[in-house]
């Protein structure tokens, strides 16, 4: 039987590399992203390059009833979800005082609602599989305490906590939840330019979202738990483990302190 994998946010950045990464893998998707995003034009170019299925829907994922379509649209084409890529995030950087309110419902709607509820609404179609898989989308963000990431880190923080603990439950049923935790990723515009201008170090961190994207697929198909994909992020990963809070909260202020209040704000 044909299966699909479902891929959030896919019209560009890290969901677009997932998705052309799955389909040279031969594996049939289901794309989703906002209406006028190009997801069509992605759509019939894998469909053309690269011999596989694709089907496509636009919607805003910042509403519940998106999900509910979703699986609507599921239900009519009769379609089996194998592998479920719950990518689609809002980022944003910027002083919480001066975070639009409504930025801020929506960012937690796209980050923690959707994907949640994504799931539930899916599971009885993944249990069809013999082996399935979710891959859900955190960051880095989601281990530290970082000023001007304060809404944004504890989305990906509800992520990697539900993830890994829904791993455990989902187990019994031969579903995966596999957790990445990219640190920086050369995404949009705005980040490839924010990522030029801080430290070396941080540089080192930086992935581009073709090579991060083979990684999240290989964890995925190999049904890991977390990965957080980067061998200098690893390393920092570890640090993170053995230095005391106080010399982190300096690392991470003297990082964010080179982007000043009213430069380089809100969403990136
Ligand atoms: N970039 C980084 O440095 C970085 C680091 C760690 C983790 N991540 C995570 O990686 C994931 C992808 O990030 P990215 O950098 O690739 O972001 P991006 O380039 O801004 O792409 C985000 C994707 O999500 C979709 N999306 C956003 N809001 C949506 C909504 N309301 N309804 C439907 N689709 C929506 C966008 O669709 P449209 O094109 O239609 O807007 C786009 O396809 C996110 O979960 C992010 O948190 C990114």
């Amino acid at each position: 039987m044909k299966t699909y994998t479902l891929i959030t946010g896919a019209s560009q950045g890290f969901g677009k590399a997932m998705a052309l990464d799955c389909a040279q893998r031969k594996m049939n998707l289901l794309l989703i992203a906002l209406p006028n995003s190009g997801l069509g034009a992605l759509a019939q170019f894998i469909k053309t390059n690269l011999d596989v299925d694709v089907q496509y829907l636009e919607m805003d994922l910042s509403t519940t009833e998106s999900c509910f379509s979703i699986l609507e649209y599921i239900h009519k084409h009769e379609i089996s979800i194998q592998y479920l890529i719950n990518n689609a995030g809002v980022l944003s950087r910027g002083l919480f005082d001066t975070l639009d309110t409504t930025f801020i419902l929506k960012q937690i709607a796209v980050n923690v609602t959707t994907p949640t509820l994504l799931i539930r609404l899916l599971l009885d179609n993944l249990k069809q599989s013999e082996r399935a898989g979710i891959l859900n989308i955190s960051s880095m963000a989601s281990f530290f305490t970082l000023p001007k990431k304060q809404v944004y880190g504890a989305t990906k923080s509800y992520i990697t906590a539900f993830s890994k603990t829904l791993n455990k439950e989902l187990r019994q049923h031969n579903i995966s939840v596999t957790t990445i935790c990219p640190g920086g990723l050369n995404t949009t515009t705005r980040l490839c330019y924010q990522n030029r201008l801080v430290s070396w170090v941080t540089r080192q961190t930086v992935l581009n979202p073709e090579e991060a994207a083979n990684i999240a697929i290989n964890a995925m198909l190999q049904h890991k738990t977390l990965l957080v994909p980067g061998f200098v992020n690893q390393c920092l990963m570890f640090l993170n483990k053995i230095l005391p809070e106080f010399i982190k909260d300096r690392l991470t202020n003297r990082e964010l302190d080179k982007f000043p209040p009213g430069k380089l704000q809100t969403s990136v």
